[in-house]
Formats: structure tokens, sequence, C-alpha cells
């Protein structure tokens, strides 16, 4: 028999690890000790760039994580770099080290407008998009099945400022298809893999504001859409990219996931992390905001629904997307992550233990 736990296996552990007891036989680490009952799945974002070199950052993740996702190695640009090219060395790294570590790993993502390589602009009919969307994802889910448990089968398809309700993000996909590629996405991952739980991911989806409220309306409207149709969507991805200046529409918010949660759907927080560009300099009074914000967002999904899983975007300072986009005025590093860059927990890693342990 193979020492390498199987997705079925890890599931398994998942649920006799939430019981408060491991399958026998397999030595899985500190991730996968008996947890009390109800404690949910801490996650993290990963970089195999790091994880390969950097021991603490690799310790930290095993210390915390349950689940893991790889920040790039499964998009189309990383995957795909020519259109009769499939590139999977970085991906199946990081699929290794989650069988390796009895870890649950999820994919990301599917369908994108963004990280496309150049190739795919040539793309310019129905039928040809249609070919290779579903080709795409038939190849990377069965490659991973064994492995990935759930799937961004489609990732943010409300565009930033929705102008109508059916309005969707441009892309080759929505060129060539229109929305009809929301659809063929998840039936073409649910017909590799009937057991994965298959998410629709969105950002900006938390705040106060009128462009946040027409976003969540979208949303609704897309995965309302899909249910009717039966297609086989199961989870909502919450990305949760919180950003310090921006209240969290808790009522809004709340509404709009009881209604998925009385559709059957499940919630997934995906990519959480606190954009501080405008948090004080001040380290301790930055992380002290920043951990408030993660509990306002938390207590209101949590008035909700209870989540699946919280998964933020990467563990620690030392490796986070935040300084790409959005880097500080007074020059300091960004700290938008449970731990720091010295892989010590800041008090955000204290407020989402809270909420994993919570029983709601
Ligand atoms: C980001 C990665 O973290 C970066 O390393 C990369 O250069 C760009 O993409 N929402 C998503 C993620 O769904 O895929 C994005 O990841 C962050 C925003």
């Amino acid at each position: 028999m193979s020492s390498i736990p199987t997705r079925r296996d890890a599931i398994g552990t998942l649920a006799a690890a939430a019981f408060g007891a491991l399958a026998p036989g397999r030595a899985f680490g500190r991730a996968w000790e008996p947890r009390p009952s109800g404690d949910l799945p801490y996650g993290a974002a990963v970089r195999w760039s790091a994880l390969d070199h950097d021991d603490a950052y690799r310790a930290a993740l095993l210390e915390r994580c349950r689940i893991i996702v790889p920040e790039g190695e499964m998009k189309w640009a990383d995957l795909r770099p020519a259109r009769d090219v499939f590139q999977f060395e970085n991906a199946d790294h990081i699929a290794d080290f989650a069988r390796r570590n009895g870890l649950a790993l999820r994919g990301h993502t599917l369908a994108w407008y963004g990280a496309m390589p150049e190739w795919t602009n040539a793309i310019a009919t129905a039928r040809e998009a249609e070919r290779e969307l579903v080709a795409h994802i038939e190849t990377v889910v069965s490659r991973y099945r064994d492995v990935v448990s759930s799937w961004d089968v489609v990732n943010e398809p409300v565009p930033e400022r929705p102008a109508s309700i059916g309005d969707l993000r441009p892309s080759v996909w929505t060129r060539c298809l229109g929305d009809s590629y929301i659809a063929t996405a998840f039936r073409a991952a649910a017909a590799v893999d009937p057991t994965a739980t298959l998410v629709l991911n969105e950002y900006d989806v938390e705040f106060v504001g009128g462009r946040f409220t027409s976003r969540r309306d979208s949303l609704r409207h897309i995965l309302r859409k899909l249910l009717d149709q039966g297609v086989p969507v199961h989870a909502v991805g919450l990305q949760g990219h919180l950003f310090a200046e921006r209240a969290i529409d808790r009522d809004g918010l709340q509404a709009f996931l009881s209604e998925v949660k009385s559709w059957g759907l499940k919630v997934l927080i995906t990519e959480l992390d606190v954009v501080d560009k405008t948090l004080p300099t001040m380290e301790a009074e930055r992380d002290r905001l920043a951990a408030l914000k993660v509990d306002d967002f938390l207590d209101a999904v949590f008035s909700a629904i209870r989540p699946e899983a919280v998964i933020t975007w990467g563990v620690s300072d030392r490796y986070t997307w935040v300084p790409i986009y959005f880097t500080r005025n007074d020059g300091r590093p960004n700290r938008p992550l449970p731990f720091d860059a010295d892989m010590k927990p800041k008090p955000m890693m204290a407020v989402i233990d809270r909420y994993l342990r919570r029983d709601v």
C-alpha cells in the first residue's frame, strides 16, 4: 500500500480530526493532530519558490495549516506557456508537498480573466474557446484528482463596477462564449471529479457602498442562474481581501450569505488578508487594527453561516502579493497576514483561531 495519503484518505482524516481521532496508521504531523470537535480548518496560499527554500516558512505552514492552495502555480499563465504545452512542474511540487504532509489541497483557478497567457488572445470562435476551456479543465482536474479536494472553478466573474445585473468581467471566455463559460467550466470540472467541492470565487463583496452592493447583487444573480440551470456549483468563495479603510457591510453580507445558504451552497473564506496601506506606521497599532478588521469580517460571516474553512492569501508577511499593488507611502513593508516576516504570530492569528474554535 502506498504511504502517500490520497485525497479520500485526507478527507477521512479531516473528518476524523474534527471528531477528535486520527485515522490509524497515518503520521500526518501537527496540522493533522486531533482537534476539538467543531474546529474548522485553517489554510494558506503557498509559493513553491519559497516552500522549496525557506525552512522557517515551511515550518510555519506545517505547524498551522490543514489546507494549502497554490498562489499562482495552477493558473493558466503558469500551466500553459503555449497552446500545446502543459507545464506542471511547480504545481506538481506543491501537490506532492500536500500529499507528503497530509494536507488538503485547493486548486486555483480554472477560468479567470487574469494570468492568461498571450496565446489565448488568438482564440476566436465559440467552438474553439469551449474546446480549449474544457480540454484544460479535463487535463488539470484529472491530474490532481487524488489530492485536490476543492477547486476555484471560476474566479472573479463580476466586473469591477457592474453596469447591470447580468454584466460580466470581460475575458477571452466572455468574448467567445458569453456567460455560458461559467456553466461550461463547472460542468467540465464535475465531469472529471464529481466529488470535488466546486467553488465560485469573488472579491469586494463585503464592504459598505454602492459598488460593493452591486457586486454582491451580481454574484447572487450568477449563482441563482447556475443553480436554476442545474449546474454543479457547491460553494461561494469569499476572497476577503479586506481594506483597512473600508467598513464591513455586516447587514448586507449577512443577508447575502443567509440567502446563498438557504439555496444549499457552502461558503469558504479563500484569500483573507488586510491591505494596510492606510494604517499607521507603528507596527503594534497597525497589527491591532488589521486584526480588528478581520474580526469585523469574520463576525459578519459567522453570524450568517459557518464557513467550511478560513484560508489566508499567504501565511507570513515575508511572502505577500499586497506590495505589488498597495505599497505604503511611509516605505514600510506591508503587514497583511497572520504571521509577521519573522514568522511570529500576530494578533490576526489569534482572532482567526477564535473563530475556528467557535461553535456556531
Ligand atoms: C495574486 C498572487 O498572489 C500574485 O503573486 C500574482 O502575481 C497575482 O495574483 N485574487 C486572486 C489571486 O484570486 O489569484 C490573486 O493572486 C490575488 C487576488
